[in-house]
């Protein structure tokens, strides 16, 4: 794939649009970092964020909106939340909320988690794709896994290029480190990422007081799962993919993004099915196949 570069005009958010609101994830300059931004009510365009990436593994990605009334939307605020959304949004500020249950985030976003970081950008670029989109984007940072955070387009390129269509270039970014996260998601507020905001809040620890699921960042099934099956015992609900086909199917056609696209809703339907323990066929490790792999072995060894 080419990448183009395209400096921040109306012409190049227009395009960038065009490319979000057709599945495909797209580098946009924000305050902090440049991010990959992509369609959040879209799995599948999620899906390529992390194909692009190539990330091993799944982690709950922030939630861009316009403006408060937009988040609000998406999660439930307490006073602590409305407050601190109030002195800092737009600004470098995620806030981890409830995820209401109206709210079309795709399952992808949040890593099957009930609740949602969301943030509200103050850079031009990244606000007007916003408003061009009419979209949620869900964006990390705009680098291959591994690599440091990109605060230039140029950073982005070398990361990223070949592997994503469209780089929109705004300049250098003001910040340079990543927001800073607090979850306001009951009880005190928790500090779960320094970055350029200072919060009252205590550092997230794994301190007894929180009540089990809530510290977790990674949704696990409730029941015992076990992978690379291929024959299914009786009381298993069997997750298939490709050809070995089960109770649900990750993809009929053995595609990987729309694989990783089903994967958090198929856990979710097993999870909640009759049967007591939960078996996934095999999926093939390259590409996106290493994440999704990663995924289930975890929700394996944490039932073990
Ligand atoms: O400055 C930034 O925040 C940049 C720009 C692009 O906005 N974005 C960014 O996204 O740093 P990302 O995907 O690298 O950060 C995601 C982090 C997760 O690793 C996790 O720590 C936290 O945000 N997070 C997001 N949703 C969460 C949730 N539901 N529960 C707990 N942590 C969450
Ligand atoms: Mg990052």
């Amino acid at each position: 794939m080419e990448t183009r570069v395209l400096p921040f005009t109306d012409d190049s958010i227009a395009e960038a649009a065009r490319l979000i609101l057709a599945g495909e994830p797209v580098a946009v300059p924000t305050e902090t970092v440049y991010g990959l931004a992509a369609d959040a009510t879209n799995a599948e365009a999620v899906a390529r964020i992390y194909e692009a990436k190539g990330r091993p593994g799944f982690n709950p990605l922030i939630v861009h909106v316009p403006d408060l009334a937009a988040a609000l939307q998406i999660g439930d605020f307490s006073e602590e939340a409305l407050r601190l959304a109030g002195s800092h949004w737009p600004g470098p500020l995620t806030l981890v909320v409830p995820l209401r249950k109206e709210a079309r985030i795709a399952s992808i976003v949040t890593a099957g988690l009930p609740s949602v970081g969301l943030r509200v950008p103050d850079h031009p670029a990244m606000r007007a794709l916003l408003r061009a989109t009419g979209r949620p984007l869900a964006a990390p940072s705009a680098n291959a896994s591994g690599s440091i955070s990109p605060t230039k387009a140029a950073h982005v390129l070398r990361s990223l290029g070949g592997r994503i269509p469209l780089i929109v270039d705004g300049g250098s970014t003001t910040q340079g480190i990543e927001s800073t996260i607090v979850a306001a998601t009951g009880g005190p507020l928790r500090l779960l990422r320094r970055g350029p905001i200072e919060v009252d809040a205590a550092p997230a620890s794994r301190s007894k007081i929180e009540s089990p699921g809530q510290l977790a960042s990674h949704y696990a099934p409730s029941k015992p799962l076990r992978i690379g099956v291929t024959a299914a015992d009786a009381d298993e609900y069997l997750i298939g993919f490709g050809d070995a086909d089960g109770d649900a199917n990750l993809s009929h056609d053995g595609d990987l993004v729309e694989a990783a696209a089903r994967l958090f809703d198929l856990l979710h339907e097993a999870d909640q099915s009759p049967k007591p323990r939960i078996a996934v066929a095999p999926v093939p490790g390259e590409g996106l196949g290493a994440a999704i792999n990663d995924r289930l072995r975890r929700a394996a060894a944490d039932r073990q």
